[in-house]
């Protein structure tokens, strides 16, 4: 007598598992424990109960669109800066508030509808199946097909309309939810990345000393960095409008300067580039007198600022844009106008 044989007699199924198709062979002593016995819900029975059932699921559905058009409106009526007092979580803004809760009032009533839906009105009949090869054979597709379009038919899919529709509706307000957002990527820049603070007459201020510069303040072989007049490190927008406007003034020996319009736009050799790299738009800081390079900390792009700031090497597509200076009454160095290009990479507006 083998041992599994043994095993057998001395643990027949019990009345239970017999009950539900337990089978114990000498082949397999662990029996099957099978499926329990069906229970109708109320709803299967009582036509009234589904029906109260259908009711919540639809009124889930319902909220759940509410809450979308609520998060909507909230967005677009309550101030960012707006608070109100929670207990317990204190002063919070009243935008972030409300367009939390409307959200999650939105995305739980559609699952707790769906959940409900699913439990109390789809069919909740058990199905045991066998383990079979990856690869089912044709008769097993069909049968698959047959079960999803059964599956299809007693969840009420297409004869619970009601339910249907307003999951649908559900479903299709809660992205508004997200697109709504995308305003908050903030205002657009319309004309603000075209111009800076520098305009006709401005003069330059030495941004070490805050001084306006005079040219004889300007020595060969030295780099200087400058400012517009009228712009002070506490101003509110002192670092989106320098970000924009610092210059760096160097003086080159004029018959060194072999760009014909650098020249021109020059001050007896005195030239004011942008100091904004036209790569990714770091500051520029480092400037080789013998050579009159300037190179760009972050990507190391070269400038010849002896040749219009054209690109030597690295990364920057394009030659950094020169203000055209003059001397004002004063003797203080001053623009002639604005840059006559965008400053920075600017590849939003070169295309
Ligand atoms: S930002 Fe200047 S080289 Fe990249």
């Amino acid at each position: 007598m083998s041992s599994q044989e043994e095993i057998s007699k001395e643990n027949p199924p019990s009345e239970q598992d017999a009950a539900h198709g337990a089978v114990v062979t000498a082949d397999d002593p662990f029996a099957d424990p099978g499926l329990p016995a069906h229970q109708p819900r109320k709803q299967d029975i009582d036509e009234r109960s589904a029906k109260r059932s259908e009711r919540m699921v639809a009124i889930l559905f319902m909220v759940s669109m509410l809450a979308t058009v609520a998060f909507i409106a909230s967005f677009v009526a309550f101030p960012v800066d707006k608070n109100v007092f929670v207990f317990p979580l204190g002063h919070v803004s009243i935008l972030h508030l409300s367009l939390g809760v409307t959200l999650a009032v939105a995305l739980f009533c559609i699952g707790a509808g769906a959940v409900h839906w699913a439990r109390t009105l789809m069919s909740d009949v058990e199905v045991a199946d066998e383990r079979h090869p990856i690869e089912a054979p044709p008769e097993v597709k069909q049968k698959v097909l047959a079960d999803f379009a059964a599956g299809a038919a007693e969840s009420g899919f297409g004869r619970r309309k009601l339910l249907r529709n307003t999951m649908f509706g559900a479903l299709a307000l809660v992205p508004l939810s997200g697109v709504v957002l995308l305003r908050d990527l903030g205002p657009l820049p319309e004309k603000k990345l075209r111009s800076t603070l520098w305009a006709k007459g401005k003069q330059l201020i030495n941004m070490n000393t805050h001084e306006p510069l005079r040219p004889e303040d300007v020595v060969v072989g030295s780099l200087t960095f400058a400012m517009p007049e009228g712009l002070s490190e506490h101003d509110e927008n002192f670092q989106s409008e320098i970000a924009k406007a610092a210059l760096m003034i160097i003086r080159i020996q004029p018959d060194e300067i072999k760009d014909k319009r650098e020249l021109e736009w020059s001050h007896q050799g005195i030239v004011a580039f942008s100091k904004i790299c036209t790569h990714v738009g770091c500051p520029i800081s480092l400037y080789e007198q013998q050579t009159h390079h300037a190179l760009c900390p972050c990507h190391q792009s070269t400038f010849d600022l002896s040749d219009g700031a054209r690109v030597i090497f690295g990364p920057a597509g394009h030659a950094l844009p020169q203000l055209r200076i003059g001397v004002n009454a004063d003797g203080n160095l001053e623009a002639l106008g604005d840059f006559d290009e965008p400053v920075g990479p600017a590849f939003w507006e070169r295309g």
